[in-house]
Parts: C-alpha cells; structure tokens; sequence
C-alpha cells in the first residue's frame, strides 16, 4: 500500500510539460505514493461545459493532497464561443476551475514563497526573500457579480447607500457589479497563518497590505484585524501598506520585506510582480492550503504557444513540489529537493530559454534529480 494518495492534475497547456518533470523528480526520491490522474482544464470546458467536473472533485475527497500544473483561463464571452456547437447557447458559464478548487474545498491560505536563488541571471536583486499569504476564498474574487444589475439589488443597495443615487440614472444593462466581500474569519485566518510562519521561520515583519483608506469598510477590517492578531506576536512587527505603494516598494526596497498578507486580488496582483523580483513566474509556486487538504501548483498560467514543446522552466513546478512534500511532513526530501534546485540554478550549465540557455523542460529536471 503506498502512504500517500495524491492527485495528479496537469491540466492544460505547459500543464503536461512541467508535470512530467515533477514526475522524474518524485521517481527519484522514490516518495511512496500513487499519482492518480484527474481531468480538469480548457478540454473538459470545452467540450462538456465544465472545466472541473464532478468526478474529479469526487477524486480529491478520496485523495491526500493534489499537484496540479496550469489551466487556461480566460473570460466569460471569450470562454463560451470555444465550447463544442452542441453546448453552445446552453447557459454555460466559465468560472475558472482553481479559483473553484480554492473556494469548494476551502484551501483558504495561498502561501507564494519568492526566494532569489543564488546565481539566478533573472534575479533582480540577489537578497529577496518574499513570502506571501494570499487570502484565497473570499475577497473581490468571491464571484458575487451582475450584469445586468437586477432591479431588487439596485434597489436595496440604493435603499441603503445614499452614493447610489448618481448611479439613478444609469440603465442597468449598463453597469455591473462586483462585490469585495471579506469576513472577520477570513481576514484572521490569513492573517494568523502569516504571523504563525514569520514567528517559526524568523522572519522579523509581517506587511498587511490593503488600502483603508479608501476601501474603507473591507480595507478596514483587514488591516484592524491585522492589529489584533499582531498583539498575540511581540517578535513580529506589523507594518501596513498600501497596494499602490507596496507596489513601488517591491521595485524600490525588496529586500526590506518578509512576510506579506493581503485580500485575494491584492495578493494575486502583488504575487507576480514579487515573482519577477527572482527570475519571473518560471520561478513562483504557490500552495493553495486548507485544513485538511491543499493542492499545489507553479503561479505561472498554461502558456499555450509552448504546450507540448518541452521549452518552459520546471523550476516553479518543482519548488510547488517541494512544497508539497514540506507540507506531507516528509521535510528531508522536501530540503533536498530545494536544495538540489538551488545547486542546479547556480552551477549554470542545464537552463532553460528565459535563462539564457537552450535545454529543455525534462533536461532541467534530470539535472535536478542527479542531484538528489
Ligand atoms: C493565480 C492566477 C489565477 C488567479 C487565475 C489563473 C484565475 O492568476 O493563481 O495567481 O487569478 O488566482
Ligand atoms: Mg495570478
């Protein structure tokens, strides 16, 4: 009986490419599990108007955790022309099947370490060691949205907001709506898993980044729970910083951040620019963690002019791995896996085209797992 059962998604796109090296990776550790296959992606959408569907669902509730390698996404309109003429027209809405995975299994801690590895030609600066904790079930991604606005919504919120009135006469097709929806749970919830992990791993500071000072109710909330979690942490300081200027910060002073904590979209925007700081989303992997399950993934999307071409860099792939043997408690082959990436990116010789160098997907991986 192997020890783990885990979820082998690839999805679509480099998907299937960075997968395949996280395979020879695991091969070589020889972690004692079975990678069971699951369908989700664009072909699923495509073609049965569900990119995540029941069955699969059904194989994670029976699983210990999930890696999953990247999904096309795209928007509402766009989505529905791609589908097969006979579920055209039939009311099928897409909603991208991560953000689905994160909110129906409630993985609500999104932990995006980005490290510059030494020797990395792509680092921006050599000393940043960024760790963001994104919120990731509520927030302006909680898929509260209209359009058209129906008449009862428009009519309680005008009923309780007297700033609707500018809006009176706007005809409703003409606008939508979103809503940033942020509860005290989940604002404490990511904001103590942010704390806990600066305090275990030394990191001196945790940033909350939002902008109460126009956002004012859920910006507020945020950063006011923020403050009272920080009283239970006297090793760790609580700075707070505005989205826009963290923004800034990130290309100005890096290195002066440790541990960031923001809203869903807050942290997903900030999470690519803070993989940029050390070689670009080739290099950003993201665990996506719930209390009894957690699937991860590299932060970069399935880049479909490259499917199938072996070209992408697996680094991403493999540090999601990584994580992933951290969090199933098997913290040896998780140090030596990083490890081994780390001695890969700096000897130089085996790099892929955002590099500079000219091997390949798998060829990274090897060289990754000789050295395990
Ligand atoms: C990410 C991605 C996703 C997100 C997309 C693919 C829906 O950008 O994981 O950061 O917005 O969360
Ligand atoms: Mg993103």
């Amino acid at each position: 009986m192997p020890k783990y059962k885990i979820a082998w998604l690839p999805g679509d796109g480099v998907g299937h490419d960075v997968m395949e090296a996280a395979r020879i990776v695991l091969d070589r550790i020889g972690l004692n599990a079975e990678y069971i296959h699951g369908d989700i992606g664009w072909e699923f959408w495509r073609t049965e108007g569900d990119p995540l569907p029941e069955r699969t669902k059904e194989l994670l509730r029976k699983t210990d955790c999930a890696l999953f390698g990247a999904i096309t996404s795209k928007p509402k309109d766009e989505a529905a022309r791609e589908l097969v003429p006979e579920l055209q027209g039939e009311g099928y809405v897409y909603v991208s099947p991560i953000v689905r995975l994160r909110q129906e299994f409630d993985l609500h801690t999104n932990l995006r370490p980005c490290k510059a590895y030494p020797g990395n030609p792509l680092n921006y600066r050599d000393d940043v060691d960024l760790v963001i904790f994104r919120e990731n079930t509520e927030g302006l991604y909680v898929g509260l949205e209209w359009h058209p606005v129906p008449e009862g919504l428009w009519s309680a919120i005008s009923a309780a907001h007297e700033k609707a009135a500018r809006f009176a006469g706007t005809p409703r097709d003409e606008m939508a709506i979103s809503v940033r929806l942020m509860t005290k749970f989940g604002c404490e919830r990511i904001i103590r898993a942010a704390f806990e992990y600066a305090a275990n791993k030394g990191y001196p500071t945790v940033t909350v980044v939002e902008k109460p000072n126009v956002l004012r109710e859920t910006g507020g909330l945020m950063v006011r729970t923020a403050r009272e979690a920080a009283a239970d942490y006297p090793g760790v300081e609580l700075w707070e910083t505005n989205i826009d200027a963290m923004c800034m910060w990130l290309i100005k002073n890096p290195q002066d951040y440790g541990v960031l904590v923001a809203e869903n979209m807050f942290g997903d925007i900030i999470s690519d620019e803070a993989a940029q700081l050390v070689g670009g989303l080739g290099f950003a992997c993201s665990g996506n963690i719930g209390d009894e399950y957690a699937v991860f993934e590299p932060t970069h999307g399935s880049a479909p002019k490259y499917a199938g071409q072996y070209k992408v860099n697996p680094t991403a792939m493999l540090l999601a791995t990584r994580m992933m043997l951290d969090w199933l408690g098997e913290t040896d082959a998780a140090a030596a896996l990083e490890s081994a990436v780390a001695g890969v990116i700096a000897d130089g010789k085996v790099r892929t085209y955002d590099m500079g160098g000219d091997s390949s997907t798998l060829d990274v991986a090897e060289a990754v797992a000789e050295r395990l």
